[in-house]
């Protein structure tokens, strides 16, 4: 499909709800629901840096605007994982390249890459969880030495819900102090791992608490059920972050939307720790 041309957009650092507009560089199927859309400037540069869990609004004009996190950015573009789950989802995978895109951000806190230098990190995510998660392990991945073990349980309905399957089963499991542990929900015939859903299987690893930080994401239950056994196997409150921006609309503390007791995930987070989710009333878990 084909946008409507705009001839001027305003960059959203002068008119914080008026997009940039911009262009579709490249899109990479994922899943037969999942897809990875790169977005690049009208002149072909990077929109602008966006740090790892930061989030950015993409919109189909006329359509609507939904927020994403940045899953990955190369020299002259950003990269968002996009599940296809509603109407302005639809109109995004429709996009062909070359076709404009509105985009504002970036967005939000991040994860807390500078002080896990040294740190054994253990990700735990499901699903389309897998891209916020993405921008921490690239970034990681990028600056091996300055991080410790890195860990990543992942698991998706079947094998075809298993988003950036070649890292996960090819080119990550090579990385000097990398780990790969895979699950599906339901075994097929094409399936040889592991059957089982996220949080026995992530308990099942034996993986040491001790001086490693997690970081989680995915769906409520995968959620709710992750940070019950990462509390058993040990894990403090503090040492468990996540992200949010699901829950954001406007991103600039606008709408209201995003509100939970004195916190607007929009401009405090979209990353918490566990423990600080705690203290708030009316969160996640
Ligand atoms: S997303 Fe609108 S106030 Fe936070």
């Amino acid at each position: 499909m084909s946008t409507i041309e705009l001839e001027h957009g305003c960059a959203q650092t002068n008119v914080p709800l008026v997009p940039l507009i911009c262009k579709v560089k490249e899109i990479i199927p994922q899943t037969s629901d999942v897809a990875s859309i790169r977005i690049t400037s009208l002149d072909d540069t990077k929109p602008y840096d966006a740090k790892p869990g930061q989030t950015s609004m993409l919109s189909v004009i006329p359509y609507g605007e939904c927020m994403f996190a940045v899953s990955s950015q190369g020299d002259d573009y950003l990269e968002f994982t996009v599940k296809r789950v509603g109407y302005v989802t639809e109109q995004l995978h429709a996009l062909r390249p070359g076709d404009q895109v509105g985009l504002r951000g970036p967005y939000g806190n991040w994860f807390p890459y500078e002080e896990l230098k040294g740190r054994d990190v253990l990700f735990v995510g499901g699903g389309i969880g897998m891209a916020p998660l993405r921008s921490l392990i690239t970034y990681m991945l990028d600056r091996r030495e300055d991080y410790g073990r890195i860990d990543l349980v992942y698991s998706g309905s079947t094998v075809d819900d298993l988003v950036y399957y070649d890292d996960i089963t090819e080119n990550w499991p090579k990385i000097d102090n990398m780990h790969v542990h895979l699950s599906v929900y339901k075994g097929t015939p094409e399936w040889a791992g592991e059957v089982c859903y996220t949080a026995p299987f992530l308990e099942s690893l034996g993986i040491d608490a001790k001086d490693r930080v997690v970081v989680l994401c995915g769906g409520p239950s995968l959620f709710k059920t992750c940070f019950q056994s990462l509390v058993r196997l040990g894990f403090a409150k503090s040492d468990i972050i996540t992200t949010l921006e699901m829950k954001m609309k406007c991103g600039i503390g606008k709408c209201g939307r995003c509100n939970m007791g004195s916190k607007y995930i929009c401009l405090d987070g979209p990353v918490f720790t566990m423990q600080e989710l705690e203290e708030l009333p009316g969160s996640v878990h």
